[in-house]
């Protein structure tokens, strides 16, 4: 059948991944993929994210400050009062929790546990919800997050871990440094579900579910395995076998950069930070080490293999590391990102809500039309 009577919209060749099509203007962040440069409402993300005095809940509230006028302590406290509400209601969440795969758990909870709520009451269950699953799963107890600490100090804190200001601060430099990136897959899912009128929580739902596949957010984890399976064995050899095997190399590549993630260099900073001031990280600069060496070959190889396409290291690449260094386990680092994405999330849903507009994009029809 011909094309020649549909209108132009419906000729012009599918744009499957959408790349390079415009469909928002956005005053929360931007992505310069061939200059490699991060910008977080306003301030670029490796000022946010290496200033000491500025935290996950600063960046909340700068984000959010765009739309709900929220004042820095408003934020604070009311994400406090939003992990105390969320721990109350763990014990009735306890089946969605103990779900075998993390981010069904996070799911599942937040759905039943957050429904209804606004954004940062949301925003406030994530991390709640994220550590009571791993308590469960580990078959110990939840722990009671603490008002008097930050997002970061706090989910250290429910899973357990150490009370270490200077992991608490590089868990911090994560949060804020992954709060917000363009139109990314999670980010755009949760847009489209507010362009519809829906609340807040089955948008924020779309964003988690947007996680749950391995190209987006779930890098980090086998980024790890892979420096693992790589540590007494040559690595090129090692991935060559990869991508024999038709596998992606994890935490390689991305959709907008065309050069080294601007992230990853955050993190390298954040990681010689934390092994300055934390005597007890001196495993990170061995560590750091072995993920460069595996880091230059995976690009020398990619080169070779696509010479027309940079393919460098994007953020889950050192991700692993960071979140490594400061004790999240890596079965968590896909539920730890969807944390600090949803300050962007929620932020993102908010600018769509007041364009008022419906995002609805057409298909070509290339099925079979009636006789
Ligand atoms: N390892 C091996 N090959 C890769 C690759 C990787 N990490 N990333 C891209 N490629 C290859 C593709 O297979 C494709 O080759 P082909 O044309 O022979 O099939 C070519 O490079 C071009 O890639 P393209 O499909 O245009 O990339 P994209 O924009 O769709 O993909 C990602 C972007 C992030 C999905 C992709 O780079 C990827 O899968 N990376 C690994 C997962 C990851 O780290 N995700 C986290 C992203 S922040």
């Amino acid at each position: 059948m011909s094309l020649a009577g549909l209108p132009i919209a419906h000729r012009a060749p599918a744009q499957a991944g959408l790349e390079g099509v415009v469909v928002a203007d956005t005053r929360l962040s931007h992505v310069d993929g061939e200059r490699g440069e991060l910008i977080i409402a306003g301030a670029r993300a490796e000022d946010l994210a290496l200033t000491e005095a500025i935290d996950f809940e600063t960046v909340v509230q700068r984000l959010l400050e765009l739309g709900s006028g929220e004042t820095l302590v408003d934020v604070r406290q009311r994400l406090a009062e939003a992990r105390v509400a969320a721990f109350a209601r763990v014990a009735q969440l306890t089946p969605a929790l103990t779900l075998p795969n993390t981010m069904d758990a996070l799911l599942a909870a937040t759905a039943q546990g957050a429904a209804g709520g606004d954004a940062l009451s949301v925003l406030g269950s994530l991390p709640v919800f994220v550590a009571a699953s791993a308590r469960l799963h580990a078959g110990q107890p939840p722990i009671a997050p603490d008002p008097q600490r930050s997002t970061a100090q706090d989910l250290r804190i429910m899973l357990g871990l150490s009370d270490n200001p200077a992991r608490a601060r590089a868990l911090d430099a994560y949060l804020v440094t992954v709060s917000d990136h363009g139109l990314n897959a999670s980010t755009f899912a949760a847009r489209v579900v507010a362009s519809t009128g829906s609340d807040i929580t089955p948008c924020i739902l779309a964003g988690l579910s947007a996680l749950k596949g391995p190209l987006h957010g779930g890098a980090p984890g086998p980024v790890l395995d892979m420096l693992d399976a790589t540590t007494n064995v040559d690595a090129r050899a090692w991935l060559e076998g990869e991508l024999a095997a038709g596998r992606r190399i994890m935490g390689m590549g991305h959709r907008i950069y065309r050069v080294r993630d601007p992230r990853a260099f955050v993190f390298e900073r954040a990681l010689a930070r934390l092994e300055q001031e934390d005597g007890e990280s001196s495993a990170v600069p061995a560590r750091l080490a072995h993920a460069r060496r595996v880091e230059q070959a995976a690009e020398v190889l990619l080169c070779e293999r696509h010479p027309e396409r940079p393919l460098r290291a994007n953020v889950e690449f050192y991700t692993a590391l960071l979140l490594e260094a400061v004790g999240i386990p890596r079965e968590l680092f896909t539920a730890t990102f969807a944390v600090g994405r949803c300050a962007g999330w929620l932020a993102h849903i908010e600018e769509q809500r007041r364009t008022g507009r419906l995002i609805r994009p057409a298909a070509r029809y290339v099925g079979q039309m009636p006789h």
